[in-house]
């Protein structure tokens, strides 16, 4: 018989590509400004990966260094959850090749691909197993490498994105009131509005796919950031009501950074102050999975979040999906 528990956040780990790309950068290669680049998006500079690597080498470091301040084995865990929509290989999942290269002999490993929304996907599906009794070590990652699958000829996209990974290690904790609330929300009759064609089953590489560069991001900006403003607004207060809580009561909100105007439009809707809603999309830009893991190790870092402090993490991106939990820290 397995026994119920509740689990919280042990650690966190992150791992930032050290190669920054700037405004004034793309400004030379696409017809762009540093001023249309911030004033609609935020962003000032964003994060990209080396050559020779892939998602997986960014999560393993994330996970390595989440495993370190957890003080756990790579042997010691039960279980490795992945999010991503850039894997290293369409076949196997990258989970698989993380739990090999840190040597996780014990774990089941698997990816999940709610685009942006993929981290908090990962961290609730590996709450069920916790919670459940089933696993006690369980690793989950958000890493993009988008850099990767992104035009860069392409203005509308090219501007947006940066690579990056997080992890966190989830374990029970018997005082914790561990996830307090979830909702997490699809709507796939917006698919086509973000989309990497071609390389899967509908539409299999060929000559024809690269020339009409179809294994590239594929965004309709316009209607993503109306799906963003709605569904964050909604998802944030369905996690409230769910808690019996006001947004007052939350010490962090962290949402998905893709664009500090969605960002500013839920923080007013949702009547949260501006230190109360982390933002690093100047730095990084919008790095799909990795983006709330990262928010959260940085405040981590910084020695302002305290257990017993509750918050809620909301992130929405490619399906179209959201999601959001609010759990005690
Ligand atoms: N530089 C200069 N001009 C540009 C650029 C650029 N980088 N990109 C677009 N423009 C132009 C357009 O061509 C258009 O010109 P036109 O009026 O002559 O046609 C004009 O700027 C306005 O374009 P819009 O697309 O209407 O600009 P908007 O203000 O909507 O901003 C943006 C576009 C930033 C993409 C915005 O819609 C957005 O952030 N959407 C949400 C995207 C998102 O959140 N994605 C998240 C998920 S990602 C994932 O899951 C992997």
């Amino acid at each position: 018989m397995l026994e119920k528990k509740k689990g919280r956040i042990t650690s966190t780990g992150v791992f930032l590509p050290d190669n920054r790309i700037t405004n004034q950068y793309l400004e030379q290669k696409v017809d762009t400004s540093d001023e249309w680049i911030v004033t609609r998006t935020g962003i000032k500079e964003r994060r990209v990966l080396q050559e020779d690597w892939a998602s997986s080498d960014m999560a393993i470091e994330s996970a390595r260094e989440a495993l370190e301040k957890a003080e756990l084995a790579p042997e010691d865990l039960d279980l490795i959850i992945l999010a991503t929509a850039t894997p290293d290989h369409l076949v196997p999942s990258t989970a698989c090749i993380v739990q090999s290269r840190l040597g996780a002999t014990n774990a089941a490993a698997f990816d999940i691909n709610a685009g942006c929304s993929g981290f908090v996907y990962g961290l609730v599906v590996g709450e069920q197993f916790l919670e459940n009794g089933i696993y006690t070590n369980i690793l989950v990652i958000g890493v993009d490498a988008l850099s990767r699958i992104t035009d860069w000829e392409d203005r509308s996209t090219c501007v947006l994105f940066g690579d990056g990974a997080g992890s966190v290690i989830l374990q029970p904790h018997e005082n914790s009131k561990g996830f307090m609330a979830v909702n997490l929300l699809s709507n796939g009759d917006g698919a086509e509005h973000l989309m990497v064609p071609a390389g899967g089953s509908r539409m299999p590489a060929n000559d024809n796919t690269v020339k009409n560069k179809k294994h590239f991001v594929h965004m309709n900006g316009n209607e993503v950031f109306k799906f963003a403003v709605n569904v964050v607004e909604e998802v944030t207060f369905s996690l409230l009501n769910q808690a019996g809580l006001k947004a007052e009561d939350l010490t962090y909100l962290f949402l998905h950074q893709a664009n500090l105007r969605i960002i500013e439009a839920a923080r007013k809707k949702l009547g949260v102050e501006k230190e109360r809603l982390p933002v690093n999309i100047e730095r990084f830009g919008n790095m799909s999975a990795a983006s709330i893991p990262v928010s959260l190790h940085e405040v981590v870092n910084s020695g302002n979040l305290n257990r017993g402090d509750l918050i809620a993490m909301v992130a929405f991106g490619a399906g179209l999906t959201c999601g959001g939990v609010l759990l005690e820290w």
